[in-house]
């Protein structure tokens, strides 16, 4: 039985890892989702498990895992990590910016690809930066929207079999994100009713959550998250040709400066007549000491735009992200779709612009109101619907939704009724976590 020690929270996501403990406010560590490991990079030999691999996370078990520590082994068994021939987050990123190592990303649009760069990412995690015993903590992982259960299965065999945890929650990072926004609201009014949008760097989820339940089959995905508008911005820093254009500076001056605007024509206005304001200088420094101005413009308000006006950006993806939510509501089950509209929740590193949720607000009631007013004009005056409630909920535990709802959840006192353990794993298998019960559901918090 491991004792009362607090459950360890872990969401992986395509950009970024946030880790820590429940009961925090914030995660202790985030860093890149990324491993070094030594051979060139992804792309040029990729890795051991790629995608449609099957299942090679325990028939590969990196040998540092077998070797000694059986699936009792304990952490004096693992140690030793730290000299092994890998590397991950920033870490990651620097070992392969010399020679020797190759940089991979074992997570793509929010799903884990190459389970044995993963296993050796989560053994790092766990050992190197936490610094925990697994078989002392229950263990609170996350996964996107519509995860296949072969995925849920693999993790759990790392989990239970490689790590030994206590007990482990498999739960859908939208479900988490409605959780995280109730830090806004009174507790009469916490619900797991809601549509999430949750875009990161590498995709755009809108999902929509009745009573704690992902709605499958009215989930859209959007092409357009951070990394887009990182490039977008870089592009606009090129085209002037500023001394400093790189992913690096675009990414900065993005997270930095730039907003969502009420009209970009009247936004070009007021850079016109307000300059001095609006334009903005970023200094960057550049290897051996010397720093450059980067002058940032029109990219403050333009790059964010491309939420709302897709064909800015691209030709091949131009539906704007209020028609995309109001589609996701109208297609669900008419009973929720209230809820739906009532309890629109914002998460992830992309949603932070300043003014991004009451431009959404303000673009879905608009399309809320020209659908009433037509069906009020084809029913004539007697079918006067009310109205309908649009709120876009935006919140200060935005930027890592996913993982400060997990850190609510699983501090609850139920959170460990609600986990498998270790034992009942080693009973059934693999395939007891294809079910989870609802955690955060009517009742239980
Ligand atoms: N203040 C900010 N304003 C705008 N964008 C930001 C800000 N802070 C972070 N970002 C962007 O958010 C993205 C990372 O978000 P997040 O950590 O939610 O993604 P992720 O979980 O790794 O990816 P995904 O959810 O796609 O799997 C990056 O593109 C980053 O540049
Ligand atoms: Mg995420």
């Amino acid at each position: 039985m491991a004792p009362q020690t607090p459950a360890v929270v872990m969401d992986n996501g395509t950009g970024y890892t946030k880790l820590g403990f429940a009961g925090n406010d914030s995660p202790s560590f985030v860093f890149p989702t990324a491993i070094a490991t030594k051979g060139p990079s992804a792309g040029a030999a990729g890795g051991t498990g790629g995608s449609g691999s099957g299942r090679p996370a325990v028939a590969n078990k990196p040998s540092f895992l077998t070797g000694g520590a059986g699936p009792t082994g304990h952490l004096s068994g693992k140690r030793g990590t730290e000299d092994l021939d890998f590397f991950i987050g920033d870490e990651a990123l620097n070992a392969s910016a010399g020679p020797g190592y190759g940089l991979h990303y074992p997570i793509r649009h929010g799903q884990v690809e190459n389970w044995d760069q993963m296993e050796r990412f989560w053994s790092n995690s766990i050992f190197k930066y936490l610094r925990v015993e697994p078989e002392d903590h229950y263990f609170l992982l996350t996964e996107p929207p519509l995860n296949p259960p072969e995925n849920r299965e693999n993790t759990a065999e790392i989990m239970f079999e490689s790590f030994n945890c206590a007990g482990l929650y498999i739960a859908v990072q939208a479900v988490l994100a409605l959780a995280a926004s109730w830090t806004s609201s009174k507790v009469q009014d916490r619900s797991l009713t809601g549509t999430v949008i949750d875009s990161g760097e590498g995709v755009t989820h809108v999902i929509p959550v009745a009573e704690g339940y992902v709605i499958g089959s009215s989930i859209k995905s959007i092409p357009i998250a951070g990394r887009d508008i990182t490039y977008f911005v870089q592009s606009l820093l090129r085209d002037r040709g500023e001394p400093d254009s790189s992913l690096k500076t675009a990414e900065r001056i993005k997270e930095e400066f730039c907003y969502v605007c009420p009209d970009i024509v009247k936004e070009f206005a007021r850079f016109d007549k307000e300059s001095d304001d609006r334009f903005k200088q970023y200094q960057v420094q550049q290897p051996g000491g010397r720093s450059v101005t980067v002058d940032v413009g029109y990219e403050r308000f333009l790059a964010p735009e491309i939420f709302f006006n897709p064909e800015i950006y691209s030709s091949d993806f131009l539906t704007p992200l209020p028609n995309i939510v109001d589609t996701v509501i109208q297609t669900s089950p008419i009973d929720v779709r209230r809820g739906l509209y009532k309890n629109i929740v914002l998460s992830g590193g992309s949603t932070l612009y300043k003014d991004f949720g009451r431009r959404l607000q303000r673009d879905i009631r608009h399309l809320v109101d020209a659908r009433i007013k037509a069906s009020e004009a084809r029913a004539g005056n007697a079918a006067k619907s009310g109205g309908l409630d649009v709120q876009v909920i935006s919140h200060k535990r935005q930027r890592h939704g996913p993982w400060f709802g997990g850190s609510l959840l699983g501090q609850t006192p139920e959170f460990r009724s609600y986990c498998h353990t270790k034992a009942e794993y080693d009973e059934v298998g693999p395939s007891i976590v294809r079910r989870f019960a609802l955690l955060g559901g009517p009742g239980s918090t």
